[in-house]
């Protein structure tokens, strides 16, 4: 068995052209930074830029798809672009609907019809979280705007695109991460911090997500791929183990509803766990406990 921090690719991933599309975002970049490292070629795409160079190419999933520009000849293409706030998606309904649906599956078909592998990212959020450790193959069951756009974007392009690879991921955990490095400064302070005590994760770590995309993408393994960690741990939880790491008074940890502060209640999963043994039975991939990526993201 493997764990994802060790696990180095062979130089055959460079046999064929990569694309990035989305490498502005959070796995985007990290991806991007991960495949420069290793020296393996790649064009990624931004939103951001006007003008091709050589690497970088402009991809606004917005405007008219007769704009594309895309390379010929590619083998992967990883589709990490997306609206990907759950309250974004619920106020603005049409234009995310546009974006993580419409304009990504006919991107998806543009780049299959020419022989690319797709990698596509989705969520747990396409199913209700009544149950952990959902099956792969179990029926969708989204609770909000964002976790019903994925579900019929997995849906079209798996019918469109059967080979495609689906990698469904729930809460990526950069090294220090904003939230929980905030937490952290605050304790070490003296600040008390406020973390819910009714959301949960089950955590992966950014570095394993990248390992994992980057394995599926050499090797095109298409189906469904699911990575969370094994079990749930609250946010309240994840505040207590830094507050207890760090030796700060367990009383700074004051834990509150999302309800108290406000927010929609689409954020609630009871469970947010998938079944991944499949990352073990055909990639030999171990994963790292909750408590283990939270503890590995504040102290990197
Ligand atoms: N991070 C997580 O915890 C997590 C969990 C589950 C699933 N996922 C999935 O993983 C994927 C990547 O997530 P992420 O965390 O990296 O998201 P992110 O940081 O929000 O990045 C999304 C990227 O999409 C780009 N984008 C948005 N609208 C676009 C448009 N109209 N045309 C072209 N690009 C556009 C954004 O561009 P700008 O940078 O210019 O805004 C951004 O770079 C998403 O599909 C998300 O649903 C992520």
């Amino acid at each position: 068995m493997i764990p994802f921090a060790t696990y180095s690719l062979p130089q055959s991933e460079t046999r064929q052209g990569l694309l990035l599309v989305g490498a502005d975002g959070v796995i985007g970049s990290a991806l991007a930074t991960c495949l420069r490292q290793a020296g393996t070629p790649f064009f990624a795409t931004s939103r951001r830029v006007q003008q091709p160079t050589a690497q970088l190419l402009p991809l606004d999933l917005q405007a008219d798809p007769a704009s594309w520009s895309l390379p010929a000849g590619l083998g992967t293409a990883y589709l990490c672009a997306a609206v990907c706030r759950l309250d974004q998606c619920r106020r603005e309904p049409e234009h995310s609907y546009q974006i993580n649906v419409e304009r990504m599956v006919l991107l998806a078909e543009r780049l299959a019809a020419e022989g690319c592998f797709i990698v596509f990212l989705s969520t747990n959020r396409v199913f209700d979280g009544r149950q952990p450790h959902v099956a792969a193959d179990a029926p969708y069951s989204p609770t909000s705007e964002y976790g019903r756009q994925k579900a019929s974007a997995e849906q079209r392009l798996l019918a469109a695109c059967p080979q495609t690879a689906i990698v469904r991921l729930s809460k990526v955990l950069p090294a220090n991460d904003a939230l929980l490095q905030g937490w952290k400064n605050d304790l070490l302070q003296g600040r008390a911090i406020q973390p819910f005590h009714d959301v949960v994760m089950a955590p992966v770590a950014l570095s394993s997500v990248v390992s994992l995309l980057r394995l599926i993408g050499e090797r095109r393994q298409g189906g469904i791929w699911q990575i969370t960690a094994l079990q749930d741990i609250s946010y309240a939880e994840a505040a207590r183990q830094i507050c207890s790491h760090l030796g700060c008074d367990p009383a700074l940890v004051q834990a509150r509803s999302y309800r108290d502060a406000g927010l929609h209640e689409e954020i609630y999963l009871q469970h947010s766990t998938l079944e991944v043994s499949r990352l073990q039975r055909d990639l030999g991939l171990t994963l790292p406990s909750a408590q283990a990526v939270i503890e590995m993201t504040v102290n990197p």
